[in-house]
Parts: structure tokens; C-alpha cells; sequence
């Protein structure tokens, strides 16, 4: 009943797209009858008293005049060849520390720098570019949706975002659904809603409790549920209310927990920025039982190992453990920004209108690329072929443990494997990325390699081919 409702509403909004998309084509019709029109009117009004004894020499003047001025706007348009001249340290906020030619097109697996080099991808945008660059169903719906309309707010609904919602709900747990921008913004609102939840039964049900080497973002809630302390350091005080507890550690939660009020638990199934660490079964099935038992949010960050990054559409599927809320990010969007929050009605029954809010989140064209990247990655046969593919990824990459000391081991599921190394592994990337090969490395020592869902088993061979020589001049 509840997936024929859902799918009414999908096919509702299709419909009316249709005839919005009808009803624009008229008013455009329409409007450039008018525009003609007017230029036309225009025109003559221009022609005619003072211009009446203007000649043909005139005229010619004027064409000249306008040419000049076409000339002028396309030495502008020429302009950022000089601006391009600037250092780009000079002028950045250094957040990152970053080098070389920067990046100006993609196409499939690869992406070519400003003096034409081509890098075989294999970050994907730190685990975005789930369909690789250039996709062509992407293009289309990014041509077609820019026509349509870019921007709305959150005062209104706009299709693509009822679309999309529409089809999270019907691929997952959830009942109801929250748009934003980015991962941190869905964890932040994650964060507030089991607060909201927490703090009606009891105003001291507000305290948050996260794990080792997690990484949940960089604003206030969700970088405080970061346990990571390098990333605190010279920006305290944090908010209040925030514990942590090594991951996997089951006697340390439950000691935590027994503390004090928890209104939330947040967790990353698999951690991707901490070194890809999966979370054992045991402990995603404890956190599961204790939250039940106590009316905790628990709260599941996929945002990185979520949308068929391990070889299912969610990760979590693969422990059999629900979350009461989970937040997405990264490829939900085809390379937009684009963040969301699905949660049960438990949840989403203690946020009232003007508890939260976005102006750009839910955005009609991120939204409509996540509607074509939902359809994708929820794709059996693309799933079937991610594991495949990753199995294959991680053996070749085991036989380079095997033969190379400096590798410590190999871990991760699906298309995120970690290298671990003995070392700091940064020269290993920066020698890479000399070679061709775009990786990115997690936690303190491990590379990791997420290349785009639709990587083939050649782009697989090339990669590690270059890794190895990469390990082999280090
Ligand atoms: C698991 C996880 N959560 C949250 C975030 C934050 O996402 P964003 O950078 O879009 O704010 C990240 C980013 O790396 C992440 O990996």
C-alpha cells in the first residue's frame, strides 16, 4: 500500500514535469514571439526620424561599431589565461595543501589537467564521481534541468527533490527524508534531530557518543563528533555533550553509554577518512540493541561507504543492522552538492516547521541527477559487478603486499580498499599522481582506492600496474 502510494506520487510528479516542461515550451514560444516583436518595433522606432537621413554608410558604422564591441567582449572572455598567471597560493586560504596543474575536464575514468595530462581515477573526488566524469545520462539531465529551473528554496517543493526523495524512501528503511548541500550539514541536522527527539522525553537526553578515527565533517556538531583531536585543536570550545569510544570496542560503548543520557549514537558502518575500518557485525548489532533498549537515535554515516560503494546500495545491509537515521552525501548528488537525512517517523515526528532549514538544500538540479544516480547504483547488475570488480582489486593489490615490504596489509569491501603501509604514505600518492594514477590517503598510513562504480577490469590492470611501479621508485 505504502510503495503504491509511492509510486503514484513518483509517477505524479512525472506527470506534472511533463507538463510543466510543455507549459515552458509554450511560454517560451510565446515569449520570443514577443521579444521579435518588440525588437522589431524597436527597430523601427529607431529608424525613424533622426535616423531617416542616416545612409547605408551608417548603418555599415554601426555593424563596425558592434563587431568592435563583440571584439572587446571576447579579449574579456580571453581574460582568466591572465588571471590563470596567479599563483594559486597566493590567493587561497591554505585548507589544503595542494599542487600542480589544476584539473579542467573528465571523461569516463579519466581527468586531464590545464597542460593536457590524463590521470586514470581512481579518488573519484574523495568517493563523488560514482558514475566517473562526463556521464552522458548526467549531461542530459543537467542540460535539461538548468532549462527547467535551477533554484527554488525550501518555501516551495520543486520535482526533482519530490522525485528523489521519493525514490530514497523506496530503497531504503526510511519513511522521510531531509535535503541539504553536504556531509556535514546532514550530520549536523542528524545530530539536531535525535537531540530534538532525545530532549522531549528528558531535557538531560542530549548527549552524543562517537567512535575512534570516524570522520563526520568540519561544522560545529558534526566536526565535535569527529574523534578525531587534531581536528579540535584551536577552535574550542565545542558544544557540550559529545563522548567517544574506540571503535569496535563493545565493553568501552556500553560503559560510556551507561554514564549518561544519550540522545544519539553516530557511526560510520565502514570508516572511510579514518583508514577504511569496517565495524564488526557485533558491535553494529550491540549499538543496535542498546539504542533500542534506551530510545537512542542511532545514527549511521554513509556518506562515504554509502550508494553501492561496498558492493550494496547501503552498507549496513550487508550486517543486517538498521539505523533509526542515516545521512548521505558525496555521490548522491553526480557531482552537485547534495546531502540528505533519512530517518524513521519516530524521528522525523518531533521536528515541526521552522526547527531546521536550507536555502539551497533539495536544489532542482542536484536533485535531478540524484534521482538518475539512485536509479544507477541501485542497479543489481552494477552492485553484482562493484563486488566483482573490488574482489578483483583487492587480490591484485594482496599480491602486491606480498612482494612489496613497505605494505603492510590490504582491507576494505566493495570498490573502497585501503593499502596499508608501514609509513606515511604521501610520497607513494604524490609519486602516483606523477604517474598517472589519482589515489588518496586515509588515516595515517593507509591509500585508499575508490575509483568510479564503473570502472572496468583494464582501467583495474592500468591501475595497479602504475601503483606497483609507483611502490617499486619509493
Ligand atoms: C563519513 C563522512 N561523513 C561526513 C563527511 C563530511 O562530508 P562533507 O565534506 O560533504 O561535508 C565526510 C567527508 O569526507 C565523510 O567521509
Amino acid at each position: 500500500m505504502k510503495a503504491k502510494t509511492k509510486n503514484v506520487k513518483t509517477a505524479k510528479a512525472t506527470t506534472s514535469r511533463k507538463a510543466a516542461a510543455a507549459s515552458a515550451k509554450k511560454a517560451k514560444a510565446a515569449s520570443k514571439k514577443a521579444t521579435a516583436k518588440k525588437t522589431a518595433s524597436a527597430k523601427a522606432k529607431k529608424a525613424k526620424p533622426a535616423s531617416v537621413k542616416k545612409t547605408k554608410a551608417a548603418t555599415v558604422k554601426k555593424a563596425k561599431k558592434s563587431t568592435i564591441k563583440r571584439a572587446a567582449t571576447v579579449k574579456k572572455a580571453a581574460a582568466p589565461k591572465i588571471m590563470m598567471d596567479v599563483s594559486p597560493e597566493e590567493i587561497f586560504v591554505p585548507t589544503y595543501k595542494r599542487g600542480g596543474a589544476p584539473f579542467v575536464r573528465g571523461g569516463g575514468m579519466y581527468i586531464y589537467d590545464s597542460d593536457g595530462k590524463e590521470y586514470l581515477d581512481f579518488g573519484a573526488g574523495i568517493a563523488v564521481n560514482a558514475l566517473g566524469h562526463a556521464h552522458p545520462a548526467l549531461i542530459k539531465e543537467l542540460n535539461a534541468q538548468g532549462r527547467r529551473v535551477i533554484h527554488t528554496s525550501n518555501l516551495y517543493y520543486n520535482e526533482p527533490q519530490i522525485e528523489l526523495a521519493a525514490k530514497l524512501v523506496k530503497h531504503s528503511f526510511a519513511t522521510k527524508v531531509f535535503l541539504c548541500n553536504s556531509g556535514t550539514e546532514a550530520n549536523e541536522a542528524a545530530i539536531k534531530f535525535a537531540r530534538k527527539r532525545g530532549t522531549k522525553a528528558s531535557s538531560q537526553k542530549f548527549h552524543v557518543l562517537s567512535f575512534s578515527d570516524g570522520f563526520h565533517g568540519r561544522t560545529y556538531g558534526a566536526l565535535s563528533a569527529t574523534a578525531q583531536p587534531k581536528f579540535h585543536v584551536g577552535i574550542g570550545p565545542l558544544p557540550d555533550g559529545f563522548h567517544y569510544a574506540p571503535f569496535n570496542d563493545i565493553q568501552y560503548a556500553k560503559a560510556t553509554l551507561d554514564n549518561h543520557d544519550f540522545a544519539a549514537i553516530i557511526v560510520e558502518p565502514l570508516q572511510g577518512e579514518g583508514g577504511i575500518n569496517a565495524a564488526s557485525v557485533e558491535f553494529l548489532r550491540f549499538l543496535r540493541e542498546y539504542a533500542t533498549e534506551h530510545a537512542i537515535s542511532l545514527i549511521f554515516d554513509e556518506i562515504q561507504c554509502g550508494m553501492g560503494r561496498t558492493g550494496t546500495l547501503w552498507c549496513h545491509e550487508q550486517s543486517g543492522v538498521t539505523p533509526d537515521i542515516m545521512t548521505l552525501a558525496k555521490p548522491l548528488g553526480g557531482g552537485l552538492p547534495l546531502g540528505a537525512v533519512l530517518c524513521i517517523d519516530d524521528v522525523a515526528s518531533c521536528i515541526s516547521p521552522g526547527d531546521h532549514g536550507t536555502t539551497f538544500g533539495g536544489n532542482p538540479v542536484a536533485c535531478a541527477l540524484g534521482s538518475k544516480v539512485i536509479d544507477i547504483v541501485s542497479d543489481k547488475k552494477l552492485l553484482t559487478k562493484v563486488q566483482e570488480n573490488g574482489d578483483y582489486l583487492k587480490g591484485k593489490l594482496t599480491t602486491l603486499a606480498d612482494k612489496f615490504p613497505s605494505v603492510d596489509h590490504i582491507r576494505g569491501t566493495g570498490l573502497i580498499i585501503g593499502v596499508r603501509m608501514k609509513d606515511d604514505p604521501l610520497k607513494l600518492v604524490d609519486e602516483c599522481r606523477n604517474k598517472g594514477l589519482l589515489v588518496i590517503k586515509a588515516g595515517m598510513n593507509t591509500i585508499r582506492f575508490m575509483p568510479p562504480l564503473i570502472v572496468g577490469r583494464k582501467d583495474i590492470d592500468k591501475a595497479v600496474k602504475i601503483f606497483e611501479s609507483a611502490l617499486s621508485a619509493n
